[in-house]
């Protein structure tokens, strides 16, 4: 998977050279572009925004350095053999950012993110390509962020460890938190490891059992009482059958 990221601060994606990220890049499963937007400005201030059209507080991303950037970044991944770009745009007014989207955004080949600082981007500019590519305006909760990187670090990190062969063991995210499956919707339990005492806390006995039934059975109980207490509105969305199902197996 190819990532372009067009940015007025670059050194805000440093982390993306971190971790599952920056091994996944090392290993060549993720080819990362970080561009500095500035470099398509041609006056002597580098001046990336301006004024609102009627007025209001803030400043507007201008459209000619975003159309020469966004142009010159779509020209050289089609040269390098990409295709099928799509473009995301952090905003706090974009579709929450879910498991499912992060699902459907890993399926594709190549994708440019646009984080904006101060009021956003000109519409215009949004509009131009989306006549191009499918655009993904993404939310990652309902707070404002003062610029859409850190919203590019959480989508990144939530996607490419859905890549293959980027999570060590496939089978890792298969009981995530909103992974879809029998669990769908459900909070992840709380996990222990060794030492089996600590501070005189023990470990719940049924986890000792080797029992796999009872174990799957205390881990939905658990998943269920932490959805309950802290996300009762994912409770209300899960499909009552799925518990049924769940419950004959054990
Ligand atoms: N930019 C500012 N706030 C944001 C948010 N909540 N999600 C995505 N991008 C943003």
């Amino acid at each position: 998977m190819r990532l372009d990221v067009v940015t007025i601060f670059p050194e805000y994606l440093e982390p993306l050279n971190v971790s599952l990220v920056g091994k996944a890049r090392a290993r060549g499963q993720l080819n990362v572009h970080v561009h500095d937007l500035r470099a398509w400005t041609y006056d002597r201030h580098h001046t990336v925004d301006d004024t609102p059209y009627g007025g209001g507080p803030g400043m507007v991303m201008k459209t000619e350095p975003w159309g020469d950037a966004l142009d010159s970044v779509l020209a050289d991944g089609y040269e390098n053999g990409s295709h099928a770009p799509a473009l995301v745009v952090p905003t706090p007014s974009g579709r929450p950012f879910t498991q499912e989207l992060a699902g459907e955004l890993s399926a594709r080949p190549w994708l440019i993110f646009t984080p904006a600082r101060y009021e956003g981007i000109d519409r215009r500019v949004i509009d131009e390509y989306a006549t191009r590519m499918p655009v993904y305006e993404v939310s990652i909760g309902d707070y404002v962020l003062a610029g859409g990187e850190a919203a590019v670090l959480v989508v990144t990190e939530a996607v490419a460890r859905l890549l293959p062969g980027v999570l060590g063991n496939a089978e890792s995210h298969r009981d995530d938190s909103f992974a879809p499956g029998a669990m769908a919707n459900l909070l992840e339990g709380p996990v222990y490891t060794k030492p089996p005492l600590w501070r005189g806390r023990g470990i719940p006995e049924v986890l000792l059992s080797g029992h796999h039934g009872k174990i799957a059975r205390w881990r939905r109980d658990e998943a269920l009482r932490r959805t309950t207490a802290g996300r009762p509105d994912l409770i209300e969305r899960c499909d009552p059958k799925v518990f049924d199902k769940k419950d004959r197996e054990m």
